[in-house]
């Protein structure tokens, strides 16, 4: 069977020029800080937070978590931890790293969660945002991109845990693949 491709949305140069633009911003945001713990969320930041981290010029050390909610398209339930960060990140400053925000579940759990840890700020990143018709009242400060209500994949973002090494962002069509 020959690999199938799914067709791109955002493609690998557009992705690279925006993580660099929010590299920066971020590097200005936090030029004052002595340090920034850069939170990755696993699986899906992977990649996002390898570019991101070398965009950003402030000291840092970096952190994951892993979180889950959905299989496949479908989410199973409550968002859940499986993997929690080692640092202690009281009193310090703190940038989550997230792959995509959809109803906004994940990240307003992250959100609470992080905050009973009183960091001495909290703020996050998403590479992309899905537009919905009821926005979110959460606030993500750094968005690389908004795309509409489809599934995404690659760039980390997976189907099945498939495509997730893609170097673009396509849309996936679920009945172009038997698995
Ligand atoms: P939320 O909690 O609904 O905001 O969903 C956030 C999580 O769901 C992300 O971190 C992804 O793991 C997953 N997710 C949501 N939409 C997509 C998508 O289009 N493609 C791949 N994963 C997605
Ligand atoms: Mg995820």
């Amino acid at each position: 069977m020959s690999p199938y491709y799914p067709p791109v949305m955002i493609s690998e140069e557009q992705i690279q020029n925006r993580v660099a633009e929010l590299g920066e911003e971020i590097t200005r945001d936090y030029a004052d800080v002595d340090e920034l713990v850069i939170v990755g969320i696993l699986k899906g930041s992977f990649l996002f937070m390898a570019d991101l981290a070398r965009r950003v010029s402030v000291p840092r050390i970096m952190e994951f978590m892993a979180l889950s909610a959905y299989k496949g398209t479908q989410r199973d339930g409550a968002v859940r931890m499986i993997m929690d960060m080692r640092l202690d990140i009281q009193d310090r400053h703190v940038l989550i790293v997230e792959d995509i925000i959809d109803t906004g579940d994940t990240l307003t759990y992250l959100l609470e969660n992080l905050q009973a840890r009183h960091p001495a700020s909290l703020a996050s990143c998403a590479l992309v945002k899905k537009e919905r018709e009821n926005p979110l009242d959460i606030d993500v400060e750094y968005v690389g991109f908004e795309i509409p209500d489809v599934w995404a994949v690659g760039y980390g973002l997976d189907y099945r845990e498939r495509f997730r090494a893609l170097s673009y962002i396509g849309h996936m069509d679920p009945e172009a693949v038997d698995f």
